[in-house]
């Protein structure tokens, strides 16, 4: 358990929504089979934003909803499949796009998949030693989809949420579970271009995200509510004020929410807009909470994601003092 508590959060969305009708005019599929399979309405994808462009928006919208100097940031964490570049990390480009390189601050990228933001939270957290910490969920997936693939395009969109977390002593507290299991099945799978051992005849391979969508369903789940019993360490569900999950499928939050007696009113649901922004669908959801006052003063909040890997994870908040910590 670490007391850190979070002071501010953002998101950015890039400017083209693609709805599933106009999917359907790229695609085989249609907006019935996206939304009964899914949830998934619509999405964003970016033109001219790449990760590190829609992170470092996502990053000053969270500074500002905190109202802090930005100096006093110490840790840029940045979870992320999709960076910009193999070198330099996109949590550097924040560092150096809030005009903060001549500041003694560790920046560093994080790839855990969809379960990306949860465990930068945690890294974040057990690292902070001073100041404030900025953990980012940022991603352009649209960048490796395959837009002839009808089993993944249409489940993914591109965003970037941020949340800026400081050392407190106010009896606030994140309690959290990570868990890794290597996939030797390419479940959720998105090869590199290769080796080239040919140095004369290079092929230069572009690669795509593929799935096996029925696997990774049947994982979820089993991890989500594993990862939630986990942090609630025999706590009740009935003290939690909101869940904030990973935006997969609908279909998966209300299997989760039926098999733990977990009330939807109280999950957090925007999959509908945004559809699968993996590493920043946690933090979306969470600067989206944040915004609409949605996370109080003495408030439970569980925050909970799966992904490739695969990976799972969770996080219990206790923001601020709680009824049983008064
Ligand atoms: N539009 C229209 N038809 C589609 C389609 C699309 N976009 N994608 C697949 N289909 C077709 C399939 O080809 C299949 O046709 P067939 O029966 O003629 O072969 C049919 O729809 C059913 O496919 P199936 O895979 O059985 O569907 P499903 O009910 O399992 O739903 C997913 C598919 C992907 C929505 C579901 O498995 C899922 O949500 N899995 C988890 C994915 C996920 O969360 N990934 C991210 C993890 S971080």
């Amino acid at each position: 358990m670490e007391n850190v508590k979070i002071i501010g959060a953002g998101y950015a969305i890039p400017d083209q929504k693609v709805s599933n009708e106009k999917l359907s005019q790229v695609v085989d599929t249609s907006d019935e089979w996206i939304r009964s399979r899914t949830g998934i309405v619509s999405r964003y994808i970016s033109r001219q934003e790449n990760t590190s462009d829609l992170a470092l928006r996502a990053a000053k919208e969270a500074i500002q909803s905190a109202g802090i100097d930005s100096r006093m940031i110490r840790l840029i964490l940045v979870a992320t499949l999709t960076p910009d570049n193999y070198t330099p990390t996109v949590a550097c480009q924040v560092q150096a796009g809030l005009g903060l390189n001549d500041q003694p601050i560790m920046a560093f990228d994080i790839n855990a998949a969809c379960s990306g933001f949860l465990f930068a939270l945690e890294c974040a957290a057990s690292l902070l030693k001073e100041g404030v910490a900025l953990v980012i969920g940022a991603e352009t997936l649209s960048k490796i989809l395959d837009w002839n693939d009808r089993n993944t395009c249409v489940l993914f969109g591109d965003g970037a949420g941020a949340c800026l977390i400081q050392r407190v002593q106010d009896g606030s507290s994140m309690t959290f579970y990570a868990r890794s299991q290597g996939d030797v099945d390419h479940a959720l799978y998105c090869p590199d271009r290769g080796l080239q051992p040919d140095l004369v005849n290079q092929a230069q391979q572009k690669t795509y995200l593929s799935m096996k969508g029925r696997d990774v369903f049947r994982f979820a789940i089993q991890a989500m509510p594993d990862a939630i019993q986990q942090v609630l360490a025999g706590q009740s569900l009935d003290s939690v004020d909101l869940m904030i999950p990973h935006q997969a499928n609908i279909r998966i939050l209300e299997h989760v929410s039926k098999k733990m007696g977990f009330g939807m009113e109280k999950m957090f649901v925007n999959l509908d807009t945004f559809g699968n922004t993996s590493a920043a669908s946690v933090p979306i959801a969470l600067a989206q909470a944040w915004e609409q006052g949605k996370i109080q003063e003495g408030m439970h909040v569980i925050l909970v994601g799966f992904g490739a890997g695969f990976t799972w994870a969770a996080c219990r908040i206790q923001h601020g003092k709680g009824e049983d910590t008064q």
